[in-house]
């Protein structure tokens, strides 16, 4: 049992059946800096109580140094016989600095608080990240539909159901999708506020420690807020896991909700909007093809990370307290997450930058399919016509526009008669799509009013993070 953290009881070392199955090297090497700055905080306080004499810290801080350094170098590599990150750099220790001293170092902690632990701080990092690169998204987002309100606003068909419901304003609809994100960067703020008040070291395997070392001082010097209250909690949770894959999950479905529009966009029968060359891909075959590939990789993604955190509670699902080796499979799928969504959020936000919309198409399209019937029946309420009257007319014009293959505006003063008498040519004024987006005026419509003053919101709270 050379090189295992624990040989002692063993007569015999394991099966290497056992040794490839347990293995988690080659995932977990990654966390080699969090590890490293664990050690450096728990030797310190190993010091503090007394455990450490100066010299032994210091020889201590010198060893986790050079490793740092030949980590940041490329040059520190698990052997196969190491079970994991922390078996690897306890061997890689004592060979640096003797088992002496390197020795002294696992005294009142375990794998379990150090794993709990440092896997938060490396989650937190990445959180950041991803929060940083969601809010780029925002930003080209929130620059799409400032651009889209001048010098007129581009007006495009709204849909429910996908089918034409009501025109809106390009940048009212592209902020619905920037709103979400935001929502999701405040949760993951959130989610690192939770975390952050909670550092496990000083949890041991379990049961605490009996070394009277200090917790709180570690916990400081990791970045957390504060330690655990509770040991059995501390090294048995993964929600902090969980809640994380939930996040990215819910970053993927909302870029893919948008992917999904931009794919249809980009069709011939849509014609909505042309993607940049550097951001659309072609085909080996059929040399006219330009593919929207960065947002169908999107939409594949979000399954993708949808699938991690779906896994990830099937993990954690009915794991009796406290710790248990399942809980070596929490690392993979977040992982997979965040690695996932820093190469996504970026590709995609450059596409959605360079999208050119084709903005005479969506004010032609505007009006079309009926979507000014809302605005009838509404115009009739203003005339003091009861609401379910009004809805039947604008219904029965409707009808009579369908028999007649046109449009609503394209209705004659006598046939607006014949329908009904409060139909008087002044209905008119609102039979165009500007007069219908002016009329959607209430906080939060897509009156050109209310949509400068919620850009004007969006921006304000996108650059208070
Ligand atoms: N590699 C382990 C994990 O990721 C570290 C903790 C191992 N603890 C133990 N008692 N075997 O969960």
């Amino acid at each position: 049992n050379e090189g295992k953290l624990w040989g002692g009881r063993f007569a015999g070392g394991p099966s290497p059946e056992l040794d490839a199955l347990s293995r988690s090297t080659h995932f977990d090497w990654r966390l080699t800096p969090y590890d490293l700055a664990g050690s450096r905080a728990h030797a310190n306080a190993l010091h503090r109580a007394g455990l450490l004499s100066d010299a032994d810290l210091a020889e201590l801080r010198r060893g986790l140094d050079v490793l740092g350094e030949r980590y940041a170098a490329g040059e520190l590599h698990p052997d196969l016989s190491d079970e994991d990150v922390h078996g690897a750099l306890e061997r890689l220790l004592l060979e640096e600095v003797g088992p002496e001293v390197g020795g002294r170092l696992r005294a009142g902690r375990s794998r379990n608080d150090q794993i709990a632990t440092l896997f938060k701080v490396f989650l937190r990092d990445h959180a950041r990240v991803v929060a940083g690169q969601v809010l780029g998204l925002v930003d080209v987002l929130a620059g799409q539909a400032r651009e889209h309100l001048e010098p007129e606003p581009t007006i495009m068909p709204g849909r429910t159901h996908l089918q034409h419901a009501q025109p809106v304003l390009l940048s009212h609809h592209l902020m619905a999708h920037a709103w979400p994100l935001l929502r999701d960067v405040d949760r993951l703020l959130d989610w690192d506020a939770r975390v952050a008040a909670d550092s496990p070291y000083g949890s041991g395997a379990l049961a605490g420690q009996s070394l009277g070392l200090d917790p709180t001082g570690v916990a400081a010097e990791l970045g957390f807020t504060g330690s655990t209250a509770n040991s059995i909690d501390g090294t048995a949770s993964r929600d902090f896991v969980a809640e994380l894959a939930f996040v990215a999950a819910q970053v993927g479905v909302d870029v893919s909700r948008l992917a999904e529009e931009v794919i249809l966009w980009a069709t011939k029968e849509f014609g909505f909007v042309t993607l940049h060359d550097s951001w659309s891909t072609g085909s080996s075959i059929m040399p006219q093809k330009k593919n929207p590939d960065i947002a169908e990789l999107a939409r594949g993604k979000a399954g993708r990370v949808i699938g991690n955190l779906t896994g990830l509670m099937a993990t954690l699902k009915a794991l009796p307290l406290a710790y248990n080796r399942d809980l070596q499979e929490d690392k993979e799928p977040v992982f997979d997450s965040v690695d996932t969504l820093e190469v996504l959020l970026p590709a995609f936000t450059g596409m959605v930058a360079t999208l050119v919309f084709d903005r005479e198409r969506l004010a032609e399209l505007a009006p079309q399919g009926f979507s000014l019937a809302t605005d009838v029946a509404e115009w009739l309420v203003r005339q003091d016509v009861p609401f379910r009257v009004a809805h039947e007319l604008a219904g029965a014009c409707v009808r009579e526009c369908e028999q007649q293959g046109i449009e609503l505006h394209e209705l004659g003063d006598d046939q607006l008669a014949a329908i009904s008498p409060h139909l008087t040519p002044a209905v008119r004024e609102v039979l165009t799509a500007e007069g219908s987006v002016a009329s959607r005026d209430g906080r939060g419509g897509t009156a050109p009013v209310r949509v400068r003053e919620q850009l004007a919101e969006l921006t304000e709270r996108a650059a208070s993070y």
